[in-house]
């Protein structure tokens, strides 16, 4: 049933390629100019009068958020609030019938999620939801639902159902930028050809996971890890650092790049090691100027890079390459190293890795 893998983990994470063109092929006709979003039911109008969108979710599909809120608002300029489920059910927040709610969720039945599903509808919000498993309460509760075809996920730790969700997320976004007329149908077609090559990007990225594997036996005594990055890819950090406590149980934090002189930047000594994240063109010799001030206090930097930006190696221990994309779409790509990383270092300790201790898969209570 692992289809010859040692574990769900990796081969649910072998899998995204086929996940990727199932979420997002059927969606993106070749012959029209438009993105199908088959099950939502929101019209041009209805999209016109959006005036805040809510991404509500727990764990890793709330990362799914903090990339919308990217997306969105720099597109389409809307102000996108990305919040935790537990948090946003128990602090009133502010909604009406103009608000757009997106949750996202794997199983459909996680427990905060529901809960901030229900009282957005109570409030008269649209809520849309990003679900994986067909049938399942939020789906079935949820205005709209747009499906991500993942497949059945075994491993507790998320893997493709999060790539799943991201596309989603793009697909969602995209729509909703074309409706408002922010993008032009050249743009348009340049995403769309992007994102029909996502699938064969992602291969070249499993192809490296024999190197991927050596570093992660190397680190895997690491005592603290840090994710850095900026904009999307500090979105990005927080799936990484999560992966690792999960699996690993090394302390992991996330942390935007330019916050870490703010205090953590103390913790860092000799032996602990920097993840950073570098997909963002605009953003790169920002964090790179990061990466020197935690490398000259002991630290052993490992980069997640784009291919060609060579230069990094001129100060990172380590450098994993990701092939280019439109800036859209980088995260997905960038974050399939953190997963093979994430699930050797757990192998490499003798974890029990589909079966994380205290984990359930799904969180059906509070
Ligand atoms: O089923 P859901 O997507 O609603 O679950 C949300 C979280 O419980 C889930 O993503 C959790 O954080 C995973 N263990 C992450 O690997």
């Amino acid at each position: 049933e692992k289809g010859g893998y040692d574990h769900f983990m990796l081969k649910e994470i072998f899998e995204q390629p086929r996940v990727v063109k199932d979420t997002l092929l059927p969606r993106l006709p070749l012959d029209q100019d438009e993105i199908l979003l088959d099950g939502i039911s929101l019209s041009k109008e209805d999209i016109e009068k959006i005036n805040q969108i809510y991404i509500v979710a727990c764990g890793t599909a709330s990362y799914t958020g903090l990339v919308g809120k990217y997306l969105v608002e720099r597109i389409s300029r809307i102000p996108v609030i990305s919040e935790i489920a537990s948090e946003f059910r128990y602090r009133d927040p502010i909604l009406d019938e103009n608000t757009l709610m997106i949750v996202v969720s794997q199983s459909g039945e996680t427990a905060d999620t529901l809960a901030a599903l229900r009282m957005a509808k109570k409030s008269g919000a649209h809520v849309i939801g990003i679900v994986n498993a067909v049938g399942s309460t939020i789906a079935r509760e949820a205005d709209d639902v747009l499906y991500t075809w993942a497949g059945p996920e075994i491993a507790v730790a998320s893997t493709k159902a999060y790539s799943a969700q991201l596309c989603a997320m793009y697909l969602i976004s995209i729509k909703i930028a074309m409706e408002l007329g922010k993008i032009s149908v050249e743009e348009f077609r340049e995403l769309r050809d992007e994102l029909y090559a996502i699938p064969k990007k992602i291969e070249t990225i499993l192809e490296q996971s024999d190197k991927i594997k050596e570093l992660a036996y190397k680190y895997k005594d690491s005592k603290n890890v840090f994710y850095i990055g900026r904009g999307l890819d500090f979105a990005v950090s927080m799936e990484g650092a999560l992966k690792l406590k999960e699996i690993a149980y090394l302390h992991a934090e996330p942390y935007a790049a330019g916050e870490l002189k703010h205090g953590p930047i103390a913790l860092i000594e000799d032996g602990s090691l920097v993840v950073g994240l570098l997909a963002q063109e605009e953003l790169f010799d920002k964090t790179v100027s990061n990466i020197k001030e935690v490398k000259a206090r002991g630290a052993k930097v490992l980069a997640i890079a784009l291919e060609g930006n060579t230069e990094i190696e001129k100060t990172a221990d380590e450098v994993i390459y990701v092939p280019r994309t439109h800036w859209y779409l980088t995260s997905i790509l960038e974050n399939i190293p953190q997963q093979i990383f994430a699930y050797y270092i757990a192998v490499g300790l003798g974890h029990d890795v589909d079966k994380p201790r205290n984990l359930a898969k799904s969180v059906t209570v509070e």
